[in-house]
């Protein structure tokens, strides 16, 4: 359990005017999110910048890191597709869905026993990048993209390299390197990946705490909550309703700001199988975040052994999270409504999210069958496969915390109706850009 004030700092919140100029590239950020201009980078984020938005580096020719992590879409994915296609014929489906790259700067390295910012709950697994944690830096983190096939698929280290060498940029990346920068292909590679950190790091665009939330927590003007969000930050501070934060809060954000929305942790929450990948068409393939397949070092000493790294997967930010259109690491659920609804209703109702094996569909369904499940027939009898997406045996990992405390079947919700309306009003107040008096607010979160 944690306490926190809204009002607890507000730090200098750097509401700069945007500053496209000229030079800035095709797919810039939109105007209203401030950037930083050209001449304020270091060297090395000049050319990271650039590189961001260079469709060169990749086998396609067709795909850029802004391709997947859009500028206008938080950094996060332009569509709602649970996983990108990528590839030398941009046909190949990754396995995840695509983490926004904004508020990333300062998260710290992976650690199994990451002590909790709220100095209460005992330390876990937390820190790192991607949704298993597996890499510590930015740095390191632009590789996986660069060499995947199904990403952005350049066949080795040297390629990349070459590609940098052909374009317009490399006098600049030689100038924040050196002159030697792009002779040895093991060190421009790693230099590449330092000029894209530098970037995210540097460019105001990655953080720009212009959210209704940081005017509010800074004390601005028309930062003023509506009864509504106001509401619905109670729902999520609550440890006996909501109890977001306690995973979802950390204290302090970038910049003086506050909050970045994320304590880092790493927890099994149970999000169900999503068949649209096609890597899931395999029954026997499954992503169990920090406990493999893609991450090595948690992996099970032998199939079926007793591991508590498996399930578990990275608490995202909560900032901009109203702007998806996709949610979780696999891109089951697609709006944000849902999926405050599967924490709801996860216990309660979990026919609405997971399989029923064996039953009989209900023709037509009871008229109060909800819509917003994931499972959009009802059945009589049969048997829910909770927690499809975990083998038997890892499901002991799955947090017992508010809201998704294992209340049984049919007993009523953590949150009311009212609770979920104003808890979407409140996240929304994440968003960046919100421009007093001109950014609309949903009729439903002025009350
Ligand atoms: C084909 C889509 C795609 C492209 C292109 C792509 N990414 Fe990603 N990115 C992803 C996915 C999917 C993940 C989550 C990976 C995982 O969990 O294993 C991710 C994760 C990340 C993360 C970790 C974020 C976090 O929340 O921990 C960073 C940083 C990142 N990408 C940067 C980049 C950079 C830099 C480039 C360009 C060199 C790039 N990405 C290109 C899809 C893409
Ligand atoms: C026990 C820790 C925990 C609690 C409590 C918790 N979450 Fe999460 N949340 C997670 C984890 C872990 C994930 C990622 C799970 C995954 O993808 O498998 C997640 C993912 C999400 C996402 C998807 C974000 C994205 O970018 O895909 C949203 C939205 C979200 N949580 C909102 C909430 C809200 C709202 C509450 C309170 C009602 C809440 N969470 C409570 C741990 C928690």
């Amino acid at each position: 359990m944690r306490r926190i004030s809204m009002f607890m700092c507000c730090g200098m919140l750097l509401l700069l005017s945007a500053c496209n100029d000229a030079t800035s590239p095709a797919n810039a950020p939109p105007v209203t999110t401030p950037v930083t201009p050209q001449s304020r980078l270091s060297a090395a984020a000049q050319a990271g910048q650039v590189m961001f938005f260079d469709q060169t580096l990749s086998g396609s020719g067709k795909m850029s890191c802004a391709t997947c992590h859009d500028p206008n879409s938080a950094y996060g994915p332009p569509n709602d597709l649970a996983v990108q296609l990528g590839g030398t014929s941009m046909t190949a489906a990754g396995t995840r869905a695509v983490p926004s790259l904004r508020y990333k700067s300062v998260t710290p390295p992976y650690a199994d026993l990451l002590d909790n910012p709220d100095g209460i709950t005992a330390p876990g697994p937390g820190g790192g990048f991607t949704w298993d944690g597996r890499v510590d830096t930015l740095a390191e983190q632009a590789a996986i993209p660069l060499l995947d096939p199904n990403e952005m698929a350049n066949t080795d280290k040297a390629t990349v390299v070459a590609h940098i060498k052909a374009g317009p940029y490399a006098d600049l990346f030689r100038q924040a390197f050196g002159q030697q920068a792009l002779e040895n292909v093991d060190d421009a590679f790693a230099n590449a990946g330092k000029a894209l950190q530098a970037f995210q790091m540097e460019d105001i665009s990655f953080h720009p705490n212009t959210s209704k939330f940081d005017l509010n927590a800074g004390n601005k003007i028309g930062g003023a909550f509506t009864p509504a969000e106001e509401r619905g930050f109670r729902v999520f501070v609550d440890p006996n309703v909501g109890n977001c934060a306690s995973c979802h809060y950390n204290g302090a954000g970038i910049n003086g700001s506050s909050s970045l929305f994320t304590d880092f942790s790493i927890e099994a929450i149970g999000v169900p199988r999503n068949m649209a990948i096609p890597v899931n068409g395999d029954p026997t393939y499954m992503d169990m975040g920090v406990c493999g397949p893609l991450r090595k070092d948690h992996q099970p000493s032998a199939p079926h052994a007793a591991d508590n790294f498996c399930g578990r997967f990275k608490s995202p930010t909560l900032r901009n999270v109203a702007t998806r259109t996709v949610f979780f690491h696999n891109g089951i659920m697609h709006s944000l409504e849902q999926v405050i609804r599967f924490y709801n209703t996860r216990d309660t109702r979990p026919e609405l999210w997971y399989p029923t094996e064996g039953g009989t569909p209900k023709n037509p369904p009871d008229p109060d069958f909800p819509t917003y499940g994931l499972i959009k027939t009802q059945y009589v009898g049969g048997q829910v496969q909770k927690y499809n997406d975990l083998p038997a045996e890892y499901i002991a990992n799955i947090d017992p915390q508010m809201p998704l405390d294992g209340r049984p079947a049919g007993s009523a919700t953590p949150m009311t109706e009212q609770n979920v309306t104003d808890l979407i009003c409140f996240l929304k107040t994440l968003n960046d850009d919100y421009v007093p008096g001109k950014t609309p607010t949903a009729p439903e979160c002025l009350k």
